[in-house]
């Protein structure tokens, strides 16, 4: 190895690491000299005891909260590791419209502020908004085929748990601040008379596209991601009120994952449809090719099982639209863990469609059990002049 190379890589490492200040002494001191009377390079973020500035990673960087659309839906790109999601009731009395307005003033106070608020980096701390049936205005969600969810199989409802009139989601790298995110805005919201309803918090591992699941599978293969299909699935067309919004549905999801698990992978992966090492369909090819639904063995069955739940939800199969799924895995013990499903699209249909389909039958649903749900109108995004709510809220009917 050269002496340019062992110079030059702890430069360059500590400049990807955010340490700026020391590279110009470093550049400075040329391959192989020394300077005694320089001052001792500053040590690598995560080196010492205190915490590493969020910056120091790139897919912390700040997203921006203000924009023509919320964040945490798809920006960032990438889905944080972490999220908490809140469900309020708001009191009779309130001024749903003066409450956004307010929140969405918190939310840019919290949002890519170093330390301000919350006393750490805020790093890629996302905060999105949705109100529900009642706080959104019948004709407004009449306009998006309605936000009251019907009853499906398998759910165990307690009114502490299910609807709820706002929802705030929290995301970020950091869990630290996702929970003081959360706390910060439930407290603010208590004030002007909401309160908690229910709350999950959630992760997932790193990476984009598809993670795994805690069945061990790949989740989130089959998902909108260019502009062009987010814009046809996911939100809502211009112009108009609603221009920029789009519809919620959150739900906590247990998994009987032991009893999924004592399956053989063979049985699993016909329950999904996909392997279980990289998602590949069962109809064969990689993990990015579609899956192929007429696909058939010399002997006539379908390589994706008729009631693979791939299959099942498909779009083709539902004729239904698409959703954006953008869930977090959640763990409340033993007894309870599961996938806190979190999707988003135009319209409620797209969901209640592709429930119902699973609800007649399907090799993965049999292993799971709704214990918390609700449907939401995200708002259309704001910014420092554009309140957060400003274009519906006002209007209400
Ligand atoms: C605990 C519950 C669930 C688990 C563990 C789960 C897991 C999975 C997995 C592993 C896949 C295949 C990979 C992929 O395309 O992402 C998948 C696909 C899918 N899931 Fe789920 N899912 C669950 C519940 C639901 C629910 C409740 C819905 C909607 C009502 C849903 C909608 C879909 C859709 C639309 C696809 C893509 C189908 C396609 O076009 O290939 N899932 N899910």
């Amino acid at each position: 190895m050269s002496t340019q190379s062992d110079n030059s890589f702890p430069v360059m490492r500590r400049s990807l690491l955010g340490a700026l200040p020391s590279l110009a002494v470093l550049s400075a001191c040329g391959p192989g000299t020394t300077t005694p009377a320089a001052p001792a390079p500053a040590p690598a973020p995560g080196s010492g005891p205190g915490p590493v500035p969020a910056a120091a990673d790139p897919h912390r960087a700040a997203v921006p909260a203000a924009g023509p659309r919320q964040a945490g839906i798809d920006r960032p790109a990438q889905p944080q590791q972490h999220t908490v999601v809140s469900v309020f009731d708001i009191g009779p009395r309130v001024d749903v419209a003066e409450l956004a307005a307010h929140l969405g003033e918190a939310v840019l106070g919290l949002c890519g502020k170093a330390r301000a608020a919350l006393g750490a980096d805020a790093g890629d701390l996302t905060v999105t908004v949705g109100v529900g049936p009642g706080p959104s205005g019948t004709a407004t969600a009449r306009a998006v085929g309605g936000l009251e969810l019907p009853a499906f199989a398998r759910e165990e409802r307690s009114a502490g748990s299910w609807g709820g009139d706002l929802l705030v989601q929290t995301c970020a790298s950091d869990p630290v601040a996702a929970v003081l995110a959360d706390t910060r805005l439930a407290a603010d919201l208590a004030a002007r008379g909401a309160s908690r309803r229910w709350s999950q918090a959630g992760f997932r591992p790193p990476g984009g596209g598809a993670v795994r699941n805690l069945l061990g599978f790949p989740d989130g293969i089959e998902n909108p991601r260019t502009d062009a299909e987010l814009s046809r699935e996911v939100w809502l067309p211009g112009p108009g009120p609603v221009a920029g919004a789009t519809v919620a549905v959150v739900r906590r999801l247990r998994i009987d994952a032991p009893a999924f698990l004592a399956q053989s992978v063979a049985r699993q992966e016909e329950a999904i449809g996909r392997r279980r090492t990289d998602g590949s369909p069962l109809s064969g090819g990689g993990p990015s090719d579609p899956l192929d639904l007429s696909a058939k063995s010399a002997r006539g069955r379908y390589l994706v099982p008729a009631m693979a739940h791939a299959r099942r939800a498909n779009p083709n199969a539902t004729g239904s639209a698409k959703m954006l799924r953008r869930g977090y895995s959640y763990r409340n013990g033993p007894e309870d863990q599961g996938l806190l499903f979190v999707s988003f699209q135009r319209r409620l249909r797209t969901f209640t469609a592709t429930q119902r389909r699973l609800d007649d039958g399907d090799d993965l649903m049999r292993f799971v059990t709704a214990t918390a749900s609700a449907a939401f109108l995200v708002l259309p995004g704001f910014s420092a002049e554009v309140p957060l709510g400003g274009t519906l809220l006002g209007e209400r009917s």
